[in-house]
């Protein structure tokens, strides 16, 4: 499709979304609201024709978008977070939205119910989500069985963390379970990536503490595996911590880096008074994540490929992401706030803007802004 008939297609999207679409949506309980859009999207990508629509209304190619990474083709740099498609149920469907790539989970080694109801809360003046699902999942055994078998369109990374259960207090079965998780994704996942940051889940993030995190990847290490291997990091651990976990994912078989979860260092004064609790999403989280990207790619830029999240709203922010060092970026929130064009709107701006700034390839711009200590 021509580039001036996808501008408009998208502009007519984006009217649609937020004239009519998004007021309805955002008057319902954005936990059912998440439920009905899995559905929908279940249904869509079932059937043949529900992607022949989704992808006439979504798709957007580039060849100045596409990379090899770790032998993995990516057709654009734009996925989706770990936390939407939590059981891995929209692999049908979301290549036909425009992502370049999307991460399922997290799924860990047992099903997990997550925390009790409400946990998920919109902030629409501070353009964030409020996440308490406490990693609300099916467990690894039911996820690996729905992808076994299945020939995905883009690469498919799965997240894993581990089970939000009191018995995962201590630091062995923690990792046993993280251990259950992988071997069972690992045949049939693009990529992993460990989840070691989660803000909601019993006991906190003991495995950002390099003494632990060291065990827990010497585990993992010992692991059959065809695919890299992603760190997820926390934006609220300091740099002397990040040091460390840098150090000790060094040591180890660790691929890349994601920068950055929820935090929890920005909930509003007033979101406190209304009973939310949690991580937060979105805008709150944008500054802390690309400082955490930049700071990361200045340390060990080399070493790894970094995967930026947190904030993406449209192409500068994500460009902004890739110019410190990403060479992909996530969301989801975004997404939720703009509609399911955005995908589209920001791959078809990116492509401008590396045209504007004369590189040729995606790939070109990774960390100009940026630059590596050693
Ligand atoms: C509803 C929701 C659920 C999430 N669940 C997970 C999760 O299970 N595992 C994970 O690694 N990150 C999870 N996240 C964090 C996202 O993957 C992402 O890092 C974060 O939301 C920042 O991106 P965004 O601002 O584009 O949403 C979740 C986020 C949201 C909004």
């Amino acid at each position: 499709m021509k580039d001036s008939l996808v501008r408009s297609r998208n502009k007519i999207s984006r009217g649609i979304y937020q004239g009519i679409l998004k007021p309805a949506f955002f008057r319902a309980d954005p936990e059912s609201m998440h439920d009905r859009m899995t559905e929908t999207g279940i249904f869509l990508g079932n059937h043949k024709l529900g992607i022949k629509i989704a992808k006439g209304l979504f798709d957007y190619q580039n060849p100045s978008l596409e990379q090899n990474l770790h032998g993995i083709h990516f057709k654009n740099p734009v996925g989706l977070s770990a936390g939407f498609d939590k059981d891995g149920k929209l692999t049908g469907i979301l290549p036909a939205i425009g992502f370049g790539f999307a991460e399922i989970g997290s799924v860990t080694g047992r099903e997990c119910a997550g925390n009790p109801k409400p946990r998920l809360w919109r902030l629409p003046e501070e353009r964030s989500l409020v996440v308490h699902y406490g990693l609300k999942n099916e467990g690894c055994e039911k996820v690996a069985k729905r992808l076994a078998g299945k020939h995905f369109e883009i690469p498919i990374g799965a997240s894993i963390a581990m089970t939000n259960c009191p018995e995962n207090l201590d630091a062995e079965k923690a990792i046993k379970d993280y251990v259950l998780a992988f071997r069972a994704l690992e045949p049939f996942a693009s990529y992993l990536a460990v989840n070691i940051s989660c803000p909601n889940a019993e006991g906190g993030q003991p495995f950002s503490d390099p003494k632990f995190l060291d065990v827990l990847l010497s585990a993992l290490d010992k692991e059959k595996r065809h695919c890299p291997v992603f760190l997820k990091l926390s934006p609220d651990i300091s740099e002397e911590q990040t040091d460390g976990i840098l150090a000790c994912a060094e040591a180890h078989k660790v691929d890349g880096i994601i920068c950055t979860n929820l935090t929890k260092r920005r909930m509003p004064i007033s979101a406190g008074h209304r009973g939310m609790r949690g991580g937060l999403s979105g805008k709150a989280v944008e500054g802390l994540s690309n400082q955490m990207l930049s700071y990361v790619y200045r340390k060990a830029g080399k070493r790894f490929i970094l995967i930026g999240s947190g904030g993406i709203w449209n192409a500068q922010d994500a460009y902004k992401k890739i110019r410190l060092g990403a060479s992909l970026v996530e969301m989801i929130t975004g997404m939720i706030f703009e509609g399911p064009q955005l995908i589209s709107e920001i791959n078809q701006e990116l492509a401008e803007l590396l045209k504007k700034d004369g590189f040729k390839n995606i790939s070109e711009a990774v960390g100009v802004d940026n630059s590596i200590s050693n």
